[in-house]
């Protein structure tokens, strides 16, 4: 596991764009796994500024989202979806068809789970996954549980998660679940980055690195045995990690 600590968000992002940009000059039609949240947001920034400066176009790029909420309408301003298209899609130059969002409002979710992992086989894998990570060491919609979920599913939002993004949902109650691609799908990446920033996180990012291997504890402690990954932090986030 790599760890790097950048003192300011800009550089964090600039890192974060600089991997990202770097693989789709080697390989154009790179497959992304994304994540949503205030993580990612800066390096959604930096590559839309890189976009409009002529240095990366999307055009041939795939991209697959970790997770959507179920029972909220794709164009909910609070949809995973309109998240993406806001952030980043909306901006550049890549293909609709490219882009694919887990439909939380499919009739039959089961089979909705199933074709998106055919759907990532198909494209040949990730190649690069971007994640955030929980308070409670949740990645993707993985909480903590008894066993490390493997492929795509739909998963009971815990309350630690309610509570930290209940905030956005100021007209309608938050949804109670979501589909999200599971921890074996996420492992699955041949290159994971981790972005973790703020106080908040460091509990995680402890557990991450260095606590025991436990889906209970931390599902993100299962990233220690993955052979590509990389941990983008802020001083606040790597902080419990000197003295452990
Ligand atoms: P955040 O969320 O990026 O908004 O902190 C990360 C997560 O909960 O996975």
């Amino acid at each position: 596991m790599q760890i790097l600590i950048f003192n300011d968000p800009l550089s964090l992002a600039n890192a974060c764009a600089d991997r990202i940009t770097d693989l789709i000059a080697r390989k154009p039609d790179a497959v992304l796994g994304l994540a949503t949240g205030a993580s990612p947001v800066g390096t959604y920034a930096e590559l839309i500024r890189r976009y409009e400066a002529g240095k990366v176009s999307f055009r041939s790029v795939r991209t697959f989202n970790l997770d959507e909420y179920c029972d909220l309408p794709k164009a909910d301003p609070n949809s995973y979806n309109s998240f993406m298209w806001d952030k980043l899609f909306g901006h550049v130059d890549i293909p609709a068809e490219n882009v694919h969002i887990p439909d939380g409002n499919a009739p039959d979710l089961a089979a909705q789970c199933e074709a998106y992992d055919q759907m990532i086989r198909d494209a040949g894998g990730i190649d690069l996954q971007l994640l955030g990570i929980g308070r409670n060491g949740h990645i993707g919609f993985n909480e903590p549980a008894d066993a490390f979920t493997k492929g795509t599913h739909i998963a009971a939002l815990t309350e630690s998660t309610i509570e930290a993004n209940s905030k956005y949902f100021t007209e309608n109650p938050m949804p109670k679940s979501a589909i999200t691609m599971g921890v074996g799908s996420i492992f699955a990446a041949k290159s994971i980055i981790l972005i973790a920033t703020g106080k908040k996180k460091a509990e995680a990012i402890r557990n991450t690195v260095c606590g025991d291997i436990s889906p209970s504890r931390c599902p993100a402690s299962i990233l220690q045995l993955h052979p590509d990954v990389t941990l983008l932090l802020d001083p606040e986030a790597a902080a419990l990690l000197k003295t452990s």
